[in-house]
Order: C-alpha cells, then structure tokens, then sequence
C-alpha cells in the first residue's frame, strides 16, 4: 500500500504509534461516540434486552469502509456490557487449533471481535460455525480410520467480526450473525467535533474554523480527521505558536497535498487516468489497477468508497465512470461525447 496521509489502512511499523493514538482518542461509551446514530439506537436496544434477560448479546457484523470505528464501536459495546473483549483478526487465526485455543480461554459473556473476518481460512470458518451456534466446539482427534470427532462446551460469548466487505463472507458465516449493520460516512458536522473532542484530549488549541476547514477535508473519515489533526499541530509546532487556526492549516494540507475535498494525489491519479485513457470510463477496475499501479483492493476498499460517497466517481455495470463534478473538481472539461455523464 503506497504512503498516504489519507490511507485509511495501517501499515504494520505504524501500526502500534497509531494504536497507542487511536487507543487515547477512542470513545469508551455510547455517550462520547460521535455519529452513526442508528447503529448506536439499535446497539443500544439489544444492550438492554440482553442484559434484562441475563443472556449474551447476539453475535454482530460490523462492515463499511476503513477507519469508520468498527474497532471502537467493538469496545464501546463491551463496555456498555460489562463485558471483557479480546481482539484478533481473520488473517491471525492461521489453524482451527487457533481459534479453539482463543474460544475456550473466554469466560461467559466475553465479546470476541475478529478484525477482517473476510480473511478467516475456510477450515478455522468451519469450526467457527458450531461455536457461534451452539457454543460447542468440534474437534478432531486422530487420523484415518480411527479418527473421532469430540464435542467440548464453550461459554457463552459474543463475536462482533468486522469487516469492510461484507459481500466476500461466506453465506454459512453471515448467516449465523444476528446483527448485520453497516457503519455509513460521517457528516462534516460530526468530524468537526471529532476533532475538537480530539484537541481538547491532545490539549491542542484549535480556532473552530480550523477544525471546519480540517473536518472537510478528512474524507467524512474519523482516523483521517485525527490523524491530519496531528500532522497540522506538528506544522502549527515548528511554524507558529501551536494554535491550529485556519491560515497554519491550510498550509499544512498544502504541504501534505489534501486538496480541499480531501482528495490527495492517489485519489488525483486515479480520475485522471479514467478522464485521459478511457475518456471518463466506463472502465473496468482491473484496467484502472493496471493504469495506476494499485492493488485492485487498495482501490475498492480504500480510495473508491469515499470518491463514490461524494459523487465523483460511479460504479455501473460496465466499469467505473467519471462524473461531471469530478471533471470539474479537476478543472477539466468533459469531450462532447461524454455529455451523458451526471
Ligand atoms: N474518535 C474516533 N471516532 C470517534 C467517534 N465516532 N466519536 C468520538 N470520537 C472518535
């Protein structure tokens, strides 16, 4: 994955600087979670029936695109629990030894979430099956003929799996989830005060037009908003008095290149290559990988959810397209045979 201040990934030598970040500005309650409301209303509900009833919540499927609060929603839900969370994610349960090793180490009503449970090996999914339905764990003991299968009782927990794309889970897996919810982008009202509940735990001084102007240009995108934050308070650090007003951040994504939709130069590349090799498209993604070099996963999960989101790109049936607002963006001018476009 190429380097971008915008990159809603983590790259592993990042991974734990960004943890410790994500770790201090986390909301660890209902109460301090800015945003996906109805996510919250429904969450909240099934909160208070579990817990009325003495029962483990059903277990939850989170998806959407990166850096939208899975994770944290996670945590919040435990909390509001009561409960222990334990975190792993798909690609590190490599065997089903893996799994069964986690699951009978939790006790009742431990929330276990699984990050990129798209990415479970098909046999660790397979014992997951019996564990989310029955609370039972089927293990094989033996080879060949004298091989036996054994049936241990697991206590009563809760998965939340998350993932950003829901359509490459198994039906059997998703099927065995209760709660299927898609965390949505926020509004740039919400981000705004993401960022500023984020200064004040920083003890950075930010003027509200600063955190407006920062807000618009985080790609709807909490991880962004705090992670430009701390980019725009080391400029305001060595080239003011550390107070972000809006003239030191509009320097800063200058410097950064952030344009004021968000967009940086990956985001750049990939319309211009549409608008000057296929004419603002319909092309395929694997021709739009090739032409700019990314990983046609790069592009799907983390560049294209937030230019469809604000309109400048569309996926249809042949391929993607380039619309009027991104030639405009662009300040380029759509050739007459492209007039069809939005
Ligand atoms: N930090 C990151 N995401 C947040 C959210 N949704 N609410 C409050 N603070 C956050």
């Amino acid at each position: 994955m190429i380097d971008r201040i915008v990159n809603t990934g983590i790259d592993e030598v990042e991974a734990e600087v960004e943890q410790e970040l994500e770790n201090t500005l986390r909301p660890k309650d209902f109460e301090n979670y800015i945003g996906q409301d109805r996510l919250k209303q429904n969450l909240q509900l099934a909160i208070e029936a579990a817990k009325k009833r003495g029962e483990p919540l059903d277990h939850i499927l989170l998806y959407g695109p990166p850096g939208l609060g899975k994770t944290t929603m996670a945590s919040v839900i435990a909390h509001e629990m009561g409960s222990q969370i334990r975190i792993t994610s798909g690609p590190a349960v490599e065997r089903a030894g893996d799994l069964a090793s986690l699951l009978t180490n939790l006790q009742d009503g431990d929330i276990l979430f699984i990050d990129e449970i798209h990415r479970l090996h098909r046999t660790v999914e397979e014992v997951l099956y019996s564990a989310m339905e029955d609370f039972k764990l089927d293990i094989m003991i033996g080879k060949g003929p004298s091989a036996r299968s054994l049936r241990l009782d697991l206590p009563k927990f809760t998965i939340i799996g998350a993932t950003t794309r829901a359509g490459a889970l198994s039906a059997p897996l998703r099927d065995r989830f209760g709660m299927i919810h898609r965390l949505e982008f926020y509004n740039h009202d919400q981000i705004g005060q993401i960022i500023e509940r984020a200064a004040d735990i920083l003890n950075v001084k930010i003027h509200p037009e600063a955190a407006t102007e920062l807000a618009k240009r985080s790609r709807l995108t909490p991880r962004i908003a705090n992670r430009l934050l701390k980019r725009v308070r080391d400029f305001a650090d060595v080239n003011g008095d550390g107070i972000i007003d809006t003239s030191i951040s509009k320097q800063a994504l200058i410097l950064l290149d952030v344009d004021d939709l968000g967009l940086d130069p990956a985001d750049r590349i990939l319309l211009m290559a549409i608008i000057e090799n296929y004419k603002g498209g319909p092309v395929g993604v694997e021709t739009i990988a090739a032409l700019t070099a990314e990983e046609r996963t790069t592009i799907e999960d983390f560049i294209e959810p937030y230019l469809m989101q604000i309109g400048l790109l569309e996926r249809t049936p042949r391929g993607r397209k380039v619309t009027h607002k991104a030639y405009k963006h662009l300040n380029r001018t759509p050739e007459p045979s492209q007039d069809s476009l939005l």
